[in-house]
């Protein structure tokens, strides 16, 4: 049983190596990979709305997600989130049950649509989780991340309406 809630300053010890640990690796976010801690913290916690953590029964960071407008102004009613789950608690189904858990929070919010603006092409796991949350591919950015390992690949604009 997981639990998920907002994060708490506290909680950046055990958040910075997942984050830094995925960064570092070149190959989901636009990071740089030797990014700072503040950098990141900077990104994570301070610019977006929200940061929420996601926790098992002792306490354990599990995941992450960040919530934040998409755009200023008249783009505001759609928002973006970031998710990471740490290496060790991947394939637990963490991620859905922040996703679902975003989607909420976004139409308390007042949010009308989530956008994730980057999923890169060759994070397969990604793109058919979110595939399977009901988010649909609405563009193709060709060549548009230097994947640290293989290279310009393709990267995707991903869309789900959550107020009709
Ligand atoms: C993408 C990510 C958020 C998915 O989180 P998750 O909690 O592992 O998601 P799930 O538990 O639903 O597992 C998704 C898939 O991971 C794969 N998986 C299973 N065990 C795994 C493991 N030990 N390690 C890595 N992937 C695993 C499986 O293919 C699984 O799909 P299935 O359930 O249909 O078999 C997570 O892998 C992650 O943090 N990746 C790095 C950051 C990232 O890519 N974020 C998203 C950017 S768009």
């Amino acid at each position: 049983m997981i639990s998920i809630r907002p994060y708490q300053e506290s909680d950046w010890p055990a958040l910075w190596p997942m984050l830094q640990a995925t960064f570092a690796a070149g190959d989901t976010y636009t990071f740089a990979p030797d990014s700072t801690a503040d950098e990141i913290h900077k990104a994570w916690i301070e610019l977006p709305r929200s940061t929420f953590v996601a926790c098992d029964g002792d306490g354990t960071l599990l995941g992450t997600y960040y919530i934040k407008p998409n755009q200023a102004a008249l783009g505001d009613h759609v928002c973006n989130c970031g998710y990471v789950v740490s290496s060790a608690a991947r394939g637990r189904g963490i991620a859905p049950q922040m996703c679902e858990h975003s989607q909420t929070q976004a139409v308390l919010m007042g949010f009308r649509a989530m956008q994730f603006n980057f999923v890169v092409a060759t994070n397969e796991v990604a793109v058919k989780l979110w595939k399977k949350m009901g988010f649909e591919i609405v563009g193709r950015l060709p060549g548009a991340y230097r994947h640290q390992r293989l290279g310009y690949v393709d990267a995707l604009v991903m869309f789900k309406t959550l107020v009709e």
